[in-house]
């Protein structure tokens, strides 16, 4: 199993904050928000790890995380030019990928709480996609997960209006290496991206993708409210550890 760190992106929204460095290494408590992914990938034994950055903030990724040697894995980087798609990490990491299976992490994603969950689910993973869904307050911000009445997954739609359940798709994502083959073949949304979810409900239609439900605690940290917040739980959460 591979793992990428997506990393990339203009963090338009989180402007001034964003403007002369990266999202993703923003603090969140005591650590580069980056910390926390790289950390859940390490949690659940994956060594090989392609992170991907935009051009203008490549170097300080590099110098902030290394060859990986400090962490005890190996580390690889590639730069997106543009922020054209989640799936478009796939591409990107064809050469990374190689024959393996892949697990990829939101750099702004935060998972903390249950370590030996997903350690299961990515050391169980055989084939087909598995994703997370997680109950929350505003899932319209989200990828949203709609179920039957056996919990089983019916479909997913990205930001909808009126959502269909308040499960969001968190970012982190297991699949199989035809990843790589069924990313190539997508084509751009109406915002011009390759969309994760577009992705998913290729594996869903297929009757391959497990959604799973995650009970741990997760943010992401895509607005100013959620960052706070991420920092607030956070030092909460290792205080009582
Ligand atoms: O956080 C979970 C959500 O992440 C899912 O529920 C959604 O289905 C999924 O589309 C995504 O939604 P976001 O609105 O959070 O996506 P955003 O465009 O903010 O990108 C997420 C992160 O990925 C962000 O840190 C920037 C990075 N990114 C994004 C794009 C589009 C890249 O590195 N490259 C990209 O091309």
């Amino acid at each position: 199993m591979k793992g990428i760190i997506l990393a990339g992106g203009a963090g338009t929204r989180l402007h001034p904050l964003t403007k002369i460095t990266s999202k993703q290494l923003l603090p969140v408590y005591d650590k580069p928000m980056i910390y926390y992914p790289l950390q859940t990938l390490l949690d659940a034994g994956i060594k090989e790890i392609l992170i991907i950055v935009a051009p203008e903030s490549a170097g300080n990724f590099l110098k902030l995380l290394g060859s990986g040697k400090e962490f005890d894995a190996r580390f690889t980087y590639e730069i997106q030019d543009k922020p054209e798609g989640l799936a478009q990490a796939f591409i990107l990491g064809k050469t990374f990928i190689g024959d393996d299976d892949v697990t990829m992490i939101l750099g702004d994603n935060i998972f903390v709480g249950n370590e030996t969950f997903l350690l299961d689910a990515i050391t169980s993973f055989t084939s087909g996609a598995r994703v997370f869904a997680k109950k929350v307050h505003d899932p319209e911000r989200f990828g949203v997960v709609e179920f039957d009445s056996e919990m089983n997954a019916v479909s997913i739609e990205e930001k909808p209006e009126n959502p269909k359940s308040d499960y969001a798709v968190t970012g982190l994502y297991i699949y199989d290496n035809s990843v790589v083959n069924r990313s190539e073949n997508l084509a751009p949304s109406a915002r011009g991206e390759l969309e994760i979810t577009d992705l998913n409900n290729i594996y869903l239609e297929e009757k391959i993708l497990d959604v799973r439900i995650y009970d741990g605690f997760w943010l992401d940290t895509g607005t100013f409210d959620a960052l706070l917040d991420a920092g607030v739980k956070v030092r909460d959460y290792c205080n009582e550890k």
